[in-house]
């Protein structure tokens, strides 16, 4: 299984500076044996394929989606849309979301099977905030995120889904999660899909780590079992850190 990277641009670059990176991205030398994806505000998207032509890497990836397909949804973006920009990959439940828009576990499960029934990959993020992690709640909060976010994704679905374990306290903190507490965490993710779906879905589910992620420390993580990518936000802004962190998620 090739590691995942996704750059996670977050609240950053318009179109305008979005078609820049890519351009500067493609020109990094980069790695075949690394899945790399970029995600882009809904705006930036054309910009973002335009900039791509007919190259495939990195995939596109989106930050959000709405569940409905199309209706009286002022503001919203559906899955089917963001499949006609070539979209792959599309995050749901970032802790960002959850905590400045109040996105629910059931709003998550929703648009991850929208995703999923449109055959773009939902990745799904899920942690604990600092306080949840002091009350040694992570394992709890962790197993009710992830139990509620596939209760509505089919099992029998050729399209995978992508967790991402982003502990909020890391979270552009500079202060990243110790692997071994991560690979805990991914344990408990995975233990999750095994109960409720089965063993070879949970075997073929790529769990990422994100929260403080950079050039220092992307081995570490890469290297630790159970851990089978990095979900990137401040290290993806600079196209030249991110092929650097591509290049050294290169498995040996
Ligand atoms: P940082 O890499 O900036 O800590 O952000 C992580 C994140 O939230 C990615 O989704």
């Amino acid at each position: 299984m090739n590691p995942l990277l996704i750059a996670n641009w977050k609240m950053h670059y318009g179109p305008i500076k979005a078609g820049g990176w890519v351009r500067a991205f493609r020109r990094e030398r980069l790695p075949k044996d690394v899945d790399i994806a970029v995600a882009v505000p809904h705006v930036s998207l054309a910009a973002a394929r335009a900039s791509l032509g007919r190259a495939s890497i990195p995939s596109l990836a989106a930050q959000d989606v709405f569940w409905e397909q199309d209706g009286p949804y002022t503001g919203e973006v559906s899955a089917s849309m963001l499949e006609e920009f070539g979209v792959q990959y599309c995050l749901v439940g970032h802790s960002e979301r959850r905590n400045h828009l109040d996105e629910s576990n059931d709003m998550v499960a929703k648009k991850a099977a929208a995703l999923q029934k449109q055959g773009i990959v939902p990745v799904i993020c899920v942690g604990e905030t600092a306080a949840q992690f002091k009350k040694k709640e992570t394992n709890k909060v962790l197993r009710q995120q992830t139990t509620a976010a596939i209760a509505k994704l089919d099992k029998e679905s050729k399209i995978p889904f992508v967790f991402a374990y982003e502990p909020i306290w890391a979270i552009g903190s500079g202060k990243a999660c110790p692997s071994q507490r991560a690979r805990e965490a991914h344990e408990v993710i995975r233990g999750v899909i095994v109960k409720k779906m089965d063993k070879t879905i949970a075997g073929n589910t790529k769990i990422l780590y994100g929260g403080s992620v950079d050039p220092n420390n992307i081995s570490e993580y890469i290297t630790t079992t159970g851990i089978d990518g990095a979900l990137v936000g401040g290290a993806s802004l600079d196209p030249r850190v991110f092929g650097l962190l591509c290049r050294t998620a290169v498995p040996s």
